[in-house]
Order: C-alpha cells, then sequence, then structure tokens
C-alpha cells in the first residue's frame, strides 16, 4: 500500500504559504492589542471639543492608571457616535415624560438629602453659585433651589429650562472660575474622564468644591462610556484639588460620594 502523503500542485505552493504567513502575524497582533487600549482618532468627528492644555498631560496621567482602577469602554466608532449613543436615552419621550412626572418629587427629595447633608458639612452653602453636570431634566438643580441654593443651573446635551443649559461636560459653556460648588453624578458618561475633570477644575473658583456620586462597587449602566474601580484614578486626575472626603452613600445606583476642594493656586 501507498502511504506517502500527496504533494500539493507547485502552483498552489505560493498561496498556501502567504495564506500561513498572514494568519500568523494576524494572531501575533491581536496578542499585542490591550482590550482597553482607546481608539486611535483619525477624523475631526472623532476630537471632542478643544479644552485647556492641561488636558494633554492629564491623558498621560489616565493612560498610566487606566489597569490601576479607570477603564475607557471601547467600541465608540467616533465622538459624534458616543454623543448620539448618550441622546437615544436622554431624548427619549418616554422616559422623559416618566422623569418629569412619576420620578420627579422621589428624585427631587432624595437630591434634597444629600445637599442639606453637605451644607451641615459646610460644603455647600446658600450663597453658593452651584453648577450640576449632566443633570437630564434638572431635579438636582430642583433639589438645590429648595434647600435654599438659588444661583443654581445643570448643563446636560439637551437642555431643560429654565433648569438645565446645553452644555457639553467636555468643554463647560462657562468662564474660568465661574462656579463656587459643581456636583455631578455622571462621571461614568464621560468618554474623557481627564477632560471632564479638568473642565470642572477650570470652572470652579479657587477653594470652589466638587462632590461627586460615583460607583465603585458595580458596574454602571450600558450608557457608561467608562468604568471605574477605586478612588486612586479620580485624585490623580483632581491635580489642582485636595481630596476633602470620601463615603459611603445610595444614590440611585451609585454608592460613593468623593469631595474634592480646588486648591487656592
Ligand atoms: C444617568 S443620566 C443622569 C441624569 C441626572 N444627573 C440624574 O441623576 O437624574 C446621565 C446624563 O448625562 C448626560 N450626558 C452624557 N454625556 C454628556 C456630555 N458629554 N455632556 C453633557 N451631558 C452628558 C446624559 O444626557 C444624561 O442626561
Amino acid at each position: 500500500m501507498n502511504t506517502s502523503i500527496p504533494k500539493l500542485p507547485l502552483i498552489l505552493r505560493p498561496f498556501i504559504l502567504s495564506l500561513f504567513l498572514s494568519l500568523s502575524v494576524l494572531l501575533f497582533i491581536s496578542t499585542q492589542t490591550p482590550l482597553h487600549q482607546r481608539k486611535t482618532t483619525s477624523s475631526s468627528d472623532q476630537q471632542p471639543p478643544p479644552v485647556s492644555s492641561t488636558t494633554t498631560k492629564a491623558t498621560t496621567t489616565t493612560t498610566s492608571s487606566s489597569s490601576g482602577g479607570l477603564r475607557i469602554r471601547p467600541g465608540y466608532s467616533s465622538y459624534n457616535a458616543y454623543i448620539q449613543h448618550q441622546l437615544n436615552k436622554t431624548l427619549n419621550p418616554k422616559l422623559r415624560q416618566i422623569w418629569t412626572t412619576r420620578d420627579w418629587e422621589r428624585k427631587v427629595k432624595v437630591f434634597s438629602q444629600f445637599f442639606d447633608s453637605l451644607k451641615q458639612r459646610h460644603l455647600l452653602s446658600n450663597s453658593s453659585k452651584a453648577l450640576s453636570v449632566g443633570a437630564r431634566v434638572g431635579q438636582e438643580v430642583e433639589a438645590l433651589r429648595r434647600v435654599g441654593v438659588a444661583d443654581s443651573v445643570g448643563i446636560d446635551l439637551v437642555p431643560y429650562p429654565p433648569l438645565v443649559v446645553k452644555g457639553d461636560f467636555h468643554a463647560q459653556p462657562f468662564d474660568n472660575g465661574t462656579f463656587d460648588f459643581e456636583f455631578s453624578n455622571v462621571f461614568d458618561h464621560a468618554l474623557y474622564p481627564w477632560k471632564f475633570v479638568a473642565e470642572i477644575q477650570r470652572t470652579l473658583r479657587p477653594r470652589g468644591v466638587c462632590v461627586l456620586h460615583v460607583a465603585l462597587s458595580r458596574r454602571a449602566d450600558k450608557y457608561s462610556a467608562n468604568d471605574l474601580f477605586s478612588v486612586g484614578p479620580l485624585v490623580e486626575l483632581f491635580k489642582e484639588s485636595e481630596l476633602v472626603e470620601v463615603r459611603k452613600v445610595d444614590g440611585f445606583g451609585l454608592d460613593t460620594e468623593v469631595v474634592f476642594r480646588k486648591k487656592e493656586k
């Protein structure tokens, strides 16, 4: 019996060889690319609005800390795709109806308790000029006003007058040093967390207070653009501020309150 393996026709040999080489190269590349690596940008709509020069420095910081506690979710093909994804939920008419009716009072009450507590700890006062970042329909702004902080406003991609004005938190529509107090429970929605933080620090006056509600012990929803695993990366990003306090809270799925105060210089 003849047991020898039949030889490949001569014409097929270069083809098989190049197929083998291409597969080897592809396999090598796929093992070299970390899962959390951010997309490189190539077209203009992949760029967020420009922010201050501190951004570039902070980018390096965030990248270096990404494995240690902050992960940018991959998958957005462009900045516009990220914004559209956020808008899908924020503009949903049925949800907007629920947020402004059934949900309204319940959320305003919980936010009011948080802001009352901050007043008691002298981190917020009736004379504070306050901003809520990512305020959607503005329950938190209503709460600020109810506890006596009259000069309060929110920003979101979609305005909800008179409580919320239109603004992207990666490029806040306010001058430097505008606010005494900024609150946000949407850090996880930032595609560029270092810009989110740089903008808060830019628009806070010296000694101004920033309060973030974040989720550390469970992952947030499918609209989140990053995952935070510890307070460490926030401390790294808030370079112009000092950490004042970290405490556990129960805030609509967010479990940790982190308080920063912007340094004098
Ligand atoms: C989970 S909701 C929180 C809404 C509100 N803070 C609350 O607790 O009811 C996240 C909000 O962030 C807003 N958002 C997402 N990306 C944004 C961006 N780049 N600039 C401003 N707002 C943004 C969304 O439109 C949405 O209203």
